[in-house]
């Protein structure tokens, strides 16, 4: 398996980084190839928990090389935190490499991120204020600070104050009109001149050069030709596992846009996130719940708004790693997961959380879509219109009430369980090789060889 990609086949927190932790075992390199601190994952290690947003989950391996790759955008901030955090704890970090290409998420992404969402009100995306769709705004238009500018205050300096203008200029527009909006509302009067209008000192030209110059100095030891090492290690014949971040309904091009995220988190956006050829790529894995979620907003055909939703969020705990926000849930909608599948071109899929449907007395898997107008829809619409009216048409299967999280083969599954999942991979056409019953990382079973 040289080249191996792991995705998330629906709407992100499938529980990637587990299958990626426990595939890393067979690998040598581990590459994240997009996204930035708007995911999050956690991996339980001998009863340790660790929480990560940038960094891969390989980190916990001393011998495998763990790559930020170019198509990621970092907050050199929030890097510098997990790092600490990880060293303090006891974990090496001489193997973390960084791309030189990779963009820096800079304190006005995040300040536009959230001014941004703020004047959307109602129609907001509701995504994670992390700053990530204005850097990779910035990165679309050339405006982009990359982590090679780190290392030359001049160019940093330069570059910044390029990048800074509009972004003043466009805070100081989305506050106007705030403050336009709040008056109409009768919110009381803000005057001219208020702290709104005063220069924001997280964005003052000087302070961000010398903090990001600071920054550059700390994570020099890490900055590498990444592209370089992912050849290096797949030319001589040994493993790297691409990891998405993110997944397939929340890719820029393909999702559900615009609420999406702003990176394509499919498995050819490997290539290009990582700096590899697309024949580098021999194997690609989707990470689904054996149920739906979803955070932010944005349509979610099988989502259920009653007491079922709510034990699949009590049950799975479904809020969020990076924002505590609780999570939409849902049936396993099959027509997506199918879609997500053709689209990744998946060679395996990965079940996780299972165990959290034990109790329920009949599973609902979600076989084609009706539209407004009564037509049966067996695949993933394409028309954004037709995808928020769609309704779901259900198969029911027979739920189980055993608790899932001691077996760790095939046999030891309920029968139910174990239809379940044939359902599943049969419907897809691709097999189950992987099942989560537990957030343990030894509470999984293997499927197949
Ligand atoms: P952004 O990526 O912060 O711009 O948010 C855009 C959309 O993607 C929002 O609906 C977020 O909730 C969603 N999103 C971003 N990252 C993740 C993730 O790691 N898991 C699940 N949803 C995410």
């Amino acid at each position: 398996m040289p080249g191996l990609v792991i995705v998330g086949a629906q709407w992100g927190d499938e529980g990637k980084g587990k299958v990626t932790d426990l595939l890393a075992e067979r690998a040598d390199a581990i590459v994240r190839f997009q996204g930035g601190n708007n995911a999050g994952h956690t991996i339980v290690r001998d009863g340790e928990e660790f929480k990560f947003h940038l960094i891969p989950s390989g980190i916990l391996y001393p011998d495998k090389a763990c790559v930020i790759g170019n198509g990621v955008v970092l907050d050199p901030r929030i890097l510098l935190g997990e790092i600490d955090g990880l060293r303090r704890r006891g974990i090496d970090m001489n193997n973390l490499k960084i791309s030189a290409n990779a963009h820096l998420i800079m304190p006005y992404h995040v300040l536009l991120d959230t001014a941004g969402e703020v004047k959307l009100g109602k129609l907001s995306l509701g995504t994670t204020r992390r700053g990530i769709g204005p850097c990779y705004a910035d990165k679309a238009l050339r405006l982009g600070i990359r982590v090679q500018d780190l290392l030359d205050e001049k160019i940093l300096r330069a570059k910044i104050r390029t990048a800074l203008g509009p972004k003043q200029q466009a805070l100081r527009e989305l506050s106007v009109q705030r403050r336009k909006l709040r008056k109409e509302a009768g919110e009381g009067s803000v005057a001219e001149g208020a702290i709104e209008d005063a220069p924001d000192p997280r964005i003052d030209l000087h302070t961000m050069t010398e903090e990001h110059v600071n920054f550059g100095h700390r994570l020099e030891p890490h900055i590498a030709d990444t592209s370089r090492l992912c050849w290096d290690v797949l030319d001589a014949g040994k493993t790297v596992i691409f990891e998405g971040a993110q997944a397939t309904l929340l890719d820029l091009d393909h999702g559900t846009y615009p609420f999406v995220t702003s990176s394509n988190p499919i498995a050819g956006a490997a290539t290009v996130g990582a700096g590899v050829g697309p024949t580098d790529i021999d194997e690609v894995w989707g990470v689904a719940k054996a149920y739906a979620t979803r955070v932010g907003a944005g349509p979610f055909p099988t989502e259920l708004e009653d007491a079922t939703g709510r034990y699949m969020l009590e049950k799975g705990h479904e809020y969020g790693t990076t924002t505590g926000r609780e999570r939409r849930c849902g049936w396993m909608d099959l027509v997506a997961l199918r879609y997500a599948v053709r689209l990744n071109r998946m060679t395996s899929l990965a079940i996780t959380k299972l165990d959290v449907l034990s109790g329920l007395d009949t599973l609902r898997v979600a076989v084609r879509y009706r539209s407004r107008e009564g037509a049966l829809l067996d695949t993933f619409p394409y028309h954004q219109s037709i995808l928020h009216s769609a309704t779901p048409e259900y198969e029911e299967l027979p739920g189980f009430s055993a608790d899932l999280q001691e077996c760790r083969s095939a046999d030891e599954l309920p029968p139910e369980a174990r239809s379940y999942l044939d359902y599943i991979a049969e419907f897809v056409g691709v097999p189950i090789r992987l099942v989560g019953v537990g957030p343990g990382r030894d509470q999984v079973v293997w499927l197949g060889d």
